[in-house]
């Protein structure tokens, strides 16, 4: 028995230190490659992307099964955030060129007329174009409408170094500002209609796509009145908040997790929302739950619940602990390309966990919460909810537990990079071989960031630290939106209630938690006005809470569409 356990401790320490020494290797062997597999994937002059005009960064020079030959906003956006994150912290100053590139770039696509139309009638949202700059028009998952909030970010990150850096305001105010504002007036004015999700599949509204909008939103309106643009300021904060407020309805708390997109029919489990919370880390905001971030109790039990929904799914994962690293896709359902494990995805939970430890560590302290406990548990399985200072012995094994979580996430990445270190898009599910498109950029970039986060690396804040949710969501831009009156004629027994809820924020966002109660003034007609957004495509459905018990209307959904302006009254009968 005693001889048992301490077998398995030791084997426990030791598997530690194996992983802990094969990230070191790998971060050592693979960041001057995945550097390089970055810069030979951006035009004019990268070894892999010819045809690809100066500052185009191609998906990956893969031009069949599948054909990546093209630029994406979003992978760019990522890509280029990245290397000006490098350049602005003094990490890479030979960038600058590069960087210059991409922005007039950027301003060139922004202007190109595609299948989602021109710069002012919705183009900027078309997910991606040819690398010579002109439309893509083939058949799309369009629009995709985090891509001008990704590129909006990288710009005002790189825009506020120069205003720092005392060099270029007007470089900034003339030549930058209109190709932010073209993008943030985009989200200002669309976040709430539906979109494509980041993997072009599901077109709902998406955690990512929210999230990401939200905080180029916000630091849009602090550099918007940095540089004196004081009437966008406002409107930008407005959305802002109903971005937030809409952003909590993702959350599924009896679950434990962030439903990835309000469509799909999917768990829901996703990488997309550990993504998010590395995408939106800021140093400064501490573990803030409303804001996803990367310590937050809800980002950590989201992120075993999304691992642990990949242990099963994949063959190369049999055999492993149930509270070791494992290879994670893009979701469990996933049949893409075969449906296997993607580099980047395995990269961004060690990176959401490495940005964990710098906010601990900065913080001195670590929070255990009813909900980051199971999470918590598979490094010490009788830790409590509390607060544990750095002295404290808990906070030192519940942190070695997490680093070494980490770093087996970047092992698993590590034992499938083939020798020449090339970074594809997945790799086997059943064997780690590599599969899909070959030298992604987006890997390369996702190692790097994963790489920084393990050295205690980070970079500026985008003003999480400064907000709140607001107490009650507005469906956002549009005007007052249309009134509409559900009516549903539904007998209940005493102390049973009729709510709705449905496919949009002011319905909430399916949540069956936040559903909307109806009045019985009428009764047996249970009634509610909500606002909703005019000329959109709404579903909901009914549902009855008795004694804590919820019961869902059968399938399927009610759906109608909101015309452009006046009212509307549902008469409907419970089903
Ligand atoms: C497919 C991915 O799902 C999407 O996110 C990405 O933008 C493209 N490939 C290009 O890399
Ligand atoms: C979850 C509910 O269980 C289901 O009934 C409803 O149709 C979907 N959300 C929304 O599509």
């Amino acid at each position: 028995m005693r001889f048992a356990f301490l077998t398995s401790l030791i084997a426990l320490a030791t598997g530690a230190l194996a992983q802990s020494s094969s990230a070191d290797a790998y971060v050592a062997s693979e960041s001057p490659i995945a550097k390089a597999g970055v810069l030979a994937n951006i035009g004019p002059s990268g070894s892999k992307s010819s045809g690809a005009k100066a500052g185009v960064v191609i998906a990956s020079p893969s031009t069949s099964n599948p054909d990546y030959l093209y630029t994406w906003t979003r992978d760019s956006s990522l890509v280029f955030k990245a290397l000006i994150d490098q350049f602005t912290t003094g990490e890479d100053s030979s960038l600058r060129t590069l960087i210059d590139q991409f922005t007039s770039a950027e301003a060139t696509l922004q202007q190109v007329s595609n299948p989602s139309g021109t710069v002012s009638t919705g183009g900027l949202g078309e997910p991606k174009f040819n690398i010579d700059e002109t439309a893509f028009t083939g058949a799309w998952g369009r629009p995709q409408r985090d891509g001008p909030a990704l590129r909006a970010t990288a710009i005002i990150t790189y825009a506020n170094w120069l205003l720092a850096n005392g060099n270029g305001t007007s470089y900034v105010t003339n030549t930058l500002w209109p190709i932010i504002k073209l993008d943030l007036d985009y989200v200002e004015n669309n976040w709430n209609q539906s979109t494509f999700d980041l993997w072009e599949e599901i077109n709902s509204s998406s955690f990512f796509t929210t999230a990401v909008q939200h905080r180029a939103l916000r630091e849009g309106a602090t550099f918007a009145s940095k540089i004196g643009q004081t009437s966008v300021v406002s409107g930008y904060t407005t959305q802002a908040d109903n971005l937030l407020c809409f952003l909590q309805s993702y959350w599924n708390p009896t679950a434990g997790y962030v439903t990835a997109n309000t469509g799909g029919g999917r768990s829901g489990k996703d990488s997309n929302t550990v993504l998010t919370s590395i995408h939106t880390f800021d140093p400064a905001a501490g573990c803030d739950a409303a804001t996803f971030q990367p310590c937050s109790d809800k980002a950590l039990s989201n992120l075993k619940v999304y691992v642990d929904s990949f242990r099963s799914v994949y063959s190369i994962n049999s055999g492993i602990a149930s509270n070791a690293a494992v290879a994670v896709g893009r979701y469990p359902e996933d049949s893409y390309q075969g449906g296997n494990p993607w580099y980047l995805s395995v990269s961004a939970v060690a990176e959401q966990l490495y940005d964990a430890l710098i906010v601990w560590n900065k913080t001195g302290s670590l929070q255990v919460t009813s909900t980051s406990l199971a999470f918590f548990r598979q490094f010490d399985s009788s830790v409590a909810t509390g607060t544990y200072a750095s002295s404290s012995a808990t906070y030192t094994t519940l942190t070695t537990g997490v680093k070494n979580f980490a770093d087996g996430f970047l092992a698993i990445n590590a034992k499938y990079t083939p020798s020449n270190g090339g970074l594809a898009e997945q790799f086997s599910r059943s064997n780690g071989a590599p599969l899909s498109a070959v030298d992604l950029t987006w890997s390369y970039a996702a190692a790097l960031t994963s790489f920084a986060g393990r050295n205690g690396k980070t970079y500026a804040g985008w003003g999480a630290d400064k907000v709140t949710v607001p107490t009650s969501c507005s469906s956002g831009p549009g005007g007052a939106g249309v009134p509409v009156t559900f009516n549903v004629q539904a007998t209940t027994t005493f102390g049973e209630n009729i709510y709705i809820t449905g496919n949009q924020a002011a319905l909430q966002n399916w949540s069956p938690d936040s559903a909307l109660l109806l009045s019985s003034a009428n009764y047996p007609i249970w009634s509610i006005t909500v606002t909703l957004p005019a000329n959109t495509a709404i579903e909901y459905k009914y549902i009855r809470k008795f004694n804590g018990a919820v019961t869902w209307e059968s399938d399927p959904n009610n759906s109608f569409t909101t015309p452009a302006s006046g009212s509307v009254t549902r008469s409907d009968t419970w089903r």
